[in-house]
């Protein structure tokens, strides 16, 4: 008896329970609010311009591709649409179709546009390695490319790598077929027809191993400096710094503060940090390399942050994930460089470079 009793106690407690939610659901429950959460992206967290170069084809067929260089970058450098072989292909023939590609989406997407690069001993097409011709008809075909080029990109690229890489490592000038044909003062004339072409772009001296010490590093800057001196349109400076996880500290904070002391803009322009410099076939990417490869980039950005403002062109990362770095194909190995993986998530190297300009 007593059990019946607690169990019809019981189904009238629930059943008053039953009534009163189907009360409460009467009454309009309004929503809690979302969670505010801020939309992270490096071109927004950054107090500087912060790049990527691209990859047309990846920009035009690969959606999770595009949407990390829509989402993350503000400002964009060709890989390749924009270099010698594929612009000017033949004397009376330029191909455009690629690097306008690029130039269209920067318009629609609010994107800066760095164009890489007029003057290299690379990239050259045939028509150029065997041109045949006196020093003033080398000197028309040097200025005809720089000029046809810039012209075309006035008003849409912002800046240039008007030469690349002109030194070798002992900082003596590299013996490239401008050099062989123009003469050592190539350099500074082809800042003078670039500038001609489009006085508003900003132009850069580009180059790499800045950070491998003084040697390359001052021949450079001494270049530079005597360039500002005769008053040839120059700007910035380019440290490629294509890098690696065991480069020292000091060594990263050199190449920034002397460039900086030029007065000049600079650009970390190609950046990625190497993990297997040592090319082991085997390695395989740990937790433990990719919060050291988190640590070099935080370095290398606080560093940057610390020049003069007005100094700071940007940093641009050369290419955007590990799958598209021309690490791994070019030393045949497997390379982690970049801050996205292969599947174009965040690595802790995208938290290191927010960290960095904390
Ligand atoms: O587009 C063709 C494709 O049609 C063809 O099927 C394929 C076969 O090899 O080649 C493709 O072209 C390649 C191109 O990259 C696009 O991926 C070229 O062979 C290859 O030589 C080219 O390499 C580029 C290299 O510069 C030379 O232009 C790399 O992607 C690019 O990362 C590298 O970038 C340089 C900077 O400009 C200057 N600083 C050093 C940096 C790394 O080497």
């Amino acid at each position: 008896m007593k059990k019946l009793q607690t169990f019809l106690v019981l189904i009238l407690f629930a059943g008053g329970l039953a009534c009163s939610k189907s009360k409460n659901e009467e009454k309009p429950v309004s929503p809690p609010d979302p969670p505010v959460t801020e939309e992270v992206s490096l071109q927004k967290k950054l107090p500087f311009p912060f790049g990527a170069a691209v990859n047309i084809n990846l920009l035009k067929n690969n959606s999770a591709y595009r949407e990390v260089v829509t989402t993350e970058f503000n400002s964009l450098t060709a890989e390749t649409a924009m270099k010698t072989a594929t612009l000017h292909p033949q004397q009376n023939t330029f191909n455009w179709t690629d690097a306008d590609y690029l130039i269209e989406f920067a318009r629609q997407n609010n994107k800066r546009i760095h164009g890489h690069t007029l003057i290299w001993h690379q990239s050259l097409p045939s028509w150029i390695t065997n041109f045949q011709g006196d020093a003033a008809a080398w000197e028309d075909l040097f200025k005809t490319h720089i000029q046809t080029i810039v012209s075309h990109f006035k008003g849409k690229v912002v800046s240039w790598d008007v030469v690349n890489e002109a030194f070798d490592d002992d900082g003596t000038l590299r013996n490239s077929l401008w050099l062989q044909k123009l003469g050592p003062d190539y350099i500074a004339r082809a800042f003078q027809y670039a500038h001609e072409a489009d006085p508003d772009a900003l132009l850069f001296y580009n180059d790499y191993g800045h950070e491998y010490g003084p040697t390359k590093r001052t021949a450079i800057l001494n270049m530079v400096n005597d360039l500002k001196s005769r008053s040839i349109p120059v700007n910035g400076i380019g440290l490629q710094m294509h890098t690696r996880y065991t480069m020292a500290d000091n060594n990263l904070a050199n190449a920034i503060n002397t460039a900086a002391q030029t007065g000049l803009k600079v650009h970390i322009s190609e950046l990625d940090i190497a993990m297997n410099p040592d090319n082991n076939q085997n390695l395989t990417f740990t937790a433990s390399l990719a919060d050291q490869q988190a640590q070099k980039y935080k370095f290398i950005v606080k560093t940057y942050n610390a020049i003069p403002k007005s100094q700071q062109f940007g940093i641009t990362t050369w290419n955007v994930s590990d799958a598209d770095s021309w690490i791994p194909g070019n030393y045949n190995r497997p390379d982690w460089p970049l801050p996205f993986d292969n599947a174009y998530k965040k690595k802790p190297a995208y938290q290191g470079i927010l960290d960095g300009a904390k």
